[in-house]
Parts: C-alpha cells; structure tokens; sequence
C-alpha cells in the first residue's frame, strides 16, 4: 500500500473508535428548544425539504466529507453516493488529493449521476498546485460545488505535514474567481471563527462549513498514528484546540447574519440538525456517523439518513414547527 493509501486506511479505523470522538465536550446538548405539548399541526404535515445550490434536496443534511484514496475508499463512497442518490441528499466527497496524483478513475457519477456532489481539495495543496487544481477537482466528478479544507492542526501532528500556509487567503480567492461553481471552504474539527469567516466571505467564498470542535478529533487521530514521544508531548495541550461547533455557530450568525452556513463537527442525530438550524445553519453535515453504514451497504446508509431525517421531523412537531423556517425561529429554554 501507498503511504497516503496506509493513511487514508488507518483514518478509517480510527474515525471509528469512539475515543477519538469529542461529544463529551461538545455543547449541543445544553441547546434545548422550549417543549411545546400543543404543536397544533399534523406530524405527517411537516416538510423538511430545502433548497440548497439552486436544487429542492429532501432535507437538510451533507454526508460530510469523508476519505477517498484508500482501498475502501471506493466501496466507502459508492455506498454513500448510491444513498445520496436515492435519498435526495448532498454528499461531500472527501479529499480528492490521492485520486488526482495517482490518477485514479473517480466514480461517482455512475454511481449517482444526478445527485449533488461537492468536490473537496486541501488549501494547501492547491497552494502548491494553483487553483487549475480545484478546476480539475470539480471536472473530474462533475461537482455542484468545490469544497476547499482547511486543516493546519491535523497538518502539524501529522508527520511530514504541510506547514508552508502562506498565501492561503489569496489562492482561495483565486479559485473562487475562476470557478464556475460555489465555494464552500470548511475545517475538519477545529471550527471557522468570525475573523477567519469574515475573512473567506470577503475572497468570495459561498459558504462557511463550521466543522467545529465536538465531534471527530482529528488531532487524536493523527497523535494516535503518530510513534514519536516528542511529538506527541508537543500535541498534548492541543487536544482539545478549537472552537466548539455551538458556540461558533451562534457568534457566525451574530457577525455574518446573511452569510450561509453549514453547521458541522460533532452533529450526531436529527435534533442536533435542528438544533444547527436555530443556531443559524441552511444545512449541516454529518461526517463519522455515515462512516459504520458507509462500510456494511447502501441500504444501511439509507436506513441512517432516515432515521436522521425522522429525528429531524420529530424535532419540528415537538416545537410545533411546521417547516424548516419555523424551527430556525422555535423558542429556546434555558
Ligand atoms: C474517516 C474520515 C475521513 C475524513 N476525510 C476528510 C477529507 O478528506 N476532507 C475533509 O474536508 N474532511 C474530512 N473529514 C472531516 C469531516 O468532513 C468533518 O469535518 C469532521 O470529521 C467533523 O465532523 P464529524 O464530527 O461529523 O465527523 C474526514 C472525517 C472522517 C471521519
């Protein structure tokens, strides 16, 4: 195996142990809509479609960007794309970095050649490559939109990571001049604050995808892969480093009232979407919980997005919110 495809592989493996996860810290959970016992609405009245990129999807959830570039890379995305298809959902595709330098054939559009697909590229490879780079990223998987990720913890843990970030700003900039498509920049656990996001909107970026402290730490994960005890006394404090998806949420909507956010990192269930949507989302996306089903079959990523969409719909009735605009201004409880 390749080193980014040993890589990708132990990702995987350790996505899914739950030690790597953040929820303990996360503050979804202190985000409590104020009950309503007379919802005065009929449950199977409740519509949670949206729109997003110009198309009606059936709900507001992203199958966050995930992998790509390992062995069960393939199987891993045919079985989201299949249910994204099927379900009528966006999927983000993850890093398309591996398949573009090993030239591997990126299916996805036999897979699901009408779903919604966001192509994904690291800042800093396309500060090496020039933004050609996001225009390849996009053509080769027909993408609705390129999502840009910006990760400089996991590049400091992880063993020869890219720690040359200079002109990062700009050449976001110039990928979003020259593509044809939106721009959605997001991070990978350590959240986009206001000045950063203030910062992306002003270079054109489309969206901001918080990918906030609370759910998968890839610091713990790359510190886990890494085998030298300097290093790993080094990380230590930075275990925790970040801005916790809730609180980033709520300042963003505070600072950037119009701009359009996806609220991700640590999102776990349906209520957690709603609870994303007060807090000032258009959408959020859900990343390791997608990755179990993602492994065992389509169908399993289908039972999960409806399970996550049913969450959602209770979530609505239980605050008497009949759509998603209602919910975005439900009573919250403290
Ligand atoms: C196995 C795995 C692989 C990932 N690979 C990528 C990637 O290639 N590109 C990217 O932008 N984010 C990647 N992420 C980060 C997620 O998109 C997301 O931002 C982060 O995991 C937080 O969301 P979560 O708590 O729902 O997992 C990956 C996450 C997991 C679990």
């Amino acid at each position: 195996m390749t080193d980014i495809r040993q890589r990708k592989d132990d990702h995987i493996n350790l996505a899914l142990d739950p030690q790597h996860q953040r929820r303990a810290v996360s503050s979804f959970d202190q985000v409590c809509f104020e009950h309503n016992p007379i919802p005065e609405l009929k449950f199977s009245d409740i519509d949670i479609t949206t729109s997003f990129l110009g198309k009606i999807l059936s709900a507001p959830i992203i199958i966050g960007a995930m992998t790509g570039g390992s062995d069960r890379g393939e199987i891993i995305n045919q079985h989201l794309a299949e249910a994204a298809l099927e379900c009528n959902i966006p999927m983000a595709l993850g890093s398309q970095r591996a398949a573009l330098e090993l030239g591997l054939d990126q299916k996805i559009r036999r897979w699901a050649p009408q779903a919604t697909i966001l192509s994904n590229i690291g800042a800093t490879q396309l500060q090496q490559h020039g933004p050609d780079l996001a225009v390849r990223a996009m053509e080769s998987v027909e993408a609705n939109a390129v999502m840009i990720h910006l990760n400089p913890l996991q590049e400091l843990i992880q063993p020869d990571g890219d720690r040359d970030w200079q002109s990062i700003l700009d050449i976001i900039q110039r990928c979003c001049e020259k593509l044809p498509v939106p721009v959605i920049v997001k991070e990978v656990g350590s959240g986009i604050g206001p000045t950063s996001a203030t910062k992306l909107i002003e270079a054109g970026v489309s969206f901001i995808e918080t990918a906030g402290r609370g759910g998968t730490s890839w610091a713990s994960i790359e510190l886990a892969r890494n085998n030298s005890d300097k290093e790993k006394q080094i990380a230590e404090p930075f275990l925790n480093w970040g801005l916790d998806t809730v609180a980033v949420l709520g300042s963003l909507n505070q600072v950037l009232p119009s701009t359009s956010l996806i609220g991700s990192g640590g999102v776990r269930h349906g209520l957690d979407v709603a609870r994303c949507l007060r807090l000032g989302a258009d959408m959020a996306a859900l990343a390791q919980p997608f990755l179990k089903p993602a492994l065992e079959s389509t169908d399993s990523v289908i039972n999960k997005i409806t399970i996550l969409s049913e969450q959602l719909r209770w979530a609505l009735f239980l605050t008497g919110s009949r759509n998603l605009d209602e919910v975005k201004v439900a009573p919250l409880f403290n």
